[in-house]
């Protein structure tokens, strides 16, 4: 199976098909998503929210970060893995930027990075593609900075507010990005970003005009008993069957009902009578 490049992802924005991505945090789901012909499997970090238990993304750690993508890097052959660069790993300085976005690659096996924010990023993407590392921008809603924003909110309502969101899209392409996650905006502003750059839009909550989709995958299962947002389509509840069979396999222990025969090992009859006569 031939291991999708940069220049895969972007010919898709005149080619087709859209672009697919999913979140994974582990190899089992790495594989799942590999498996499933997704192109690219995000190591988000919502992971600090539907694995790690956090009540927000800004707690999550490089190393943590790091760990995650390890894992998911083993688990896929096809598809492209980007790590999310967590809150403060490219804000401080350009340097720290450049250092701990390599990291990703270096350490962990990513192909390339996310990160969030627009024209106030734009250096900091720029000199992280300079040192030879794909970035993927992200817009609209930035869930690090989401208390700025006035909370998980819906992005660029307003016109001025849309307008300066185009921008931010505009300079994220000249700064290099191979494509754009355009999060929680009208789906009319998310068509004019995605008719204006020339990269990959992204979209989540942005409407079907965007050159891929993205979900994080704990929600599009039914795996996060937390907040689901209204643009989730959730695929499977999986949370119910999981419960279902943990209360079965209870029940089972405590009547005796589990192990059967079939999940036991046997020894020869000789050798359990010589071990009678040894006690
Ligand atoms: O962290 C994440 O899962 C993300 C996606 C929602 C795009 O950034």
């Amino acid at each position: 199976m031939k291991k999708l490049t940069i220049p895969d992802i972007l010919a898709r924005k005149q080619a087709g098909p859209k672009v697919t991505m999913l979140t994974a945090y582990d190899y089992p789901w790495a594989r799942m998503v590999d498996e499933a012909g997704i192109d690219i499997a995000l190591v988000g970090d919502s992971l600090a929210m539907v694995v790690l238990g956090h009540p927000n993304t800004v707690s999550v750690t490089m190393e943590e970060m790091l760990h995650h993508t390890r894992a998911v890097a083993r688990g896929v052959r096809r598809a492209l893995v980007i790590g999310d660069m967590p809150f403060g790993s490219y804000n401080s300085s350009i340097p720290a930027a450049v250092n701990n976005a390599s990291r990703f690659l270096k350490e962990a096996g990513a192909d390339g990075v996310k990160l969030e924010g627009g024209r106030i990023v734009a250096d900091t993407v720029e000199a992280i593609v300079r040192g030879g590392i794909p970035v993927q921008g992200h817009v609209g809603l930035t869930p690090q900075t989401a208390t700025s924003l006035g909370g998980f909110k819906v992005q660029g309502k307003k016109a001025e507010a849309a307008r300066q969101m185009i921008d931010d899209a505009r300079a994220l392409e000249d700064a290099g990005c191979f494509s754009l996650v355009l999060e929680a905006i009208p789906a009319a502003v998310a068509r004019m970003i995605s008719e204006t750059v020339s990269i990959p839009t992204i979209g989540i909550g942005a409407g079907r005009d965007c050159d891929g989709q993205v979900l994080v995958t704990h929600d599009m299962v039914g795996l996060f008993d937390g907040f689901t947002p209204k643009f989730v389509k959730q695929y499977t509840t999986m949370r119910g069957g999981v419960l279902e069979a943990i209360a079965a396999y209870k029940r089972e222990v405590e009547e005796g009902l589990f192990p059967e025969d079939i999940h036991s090992f046997t020894m020869p009859a000789e050798e359990l009578a010589k071990l009678k006569d040894l006690e």
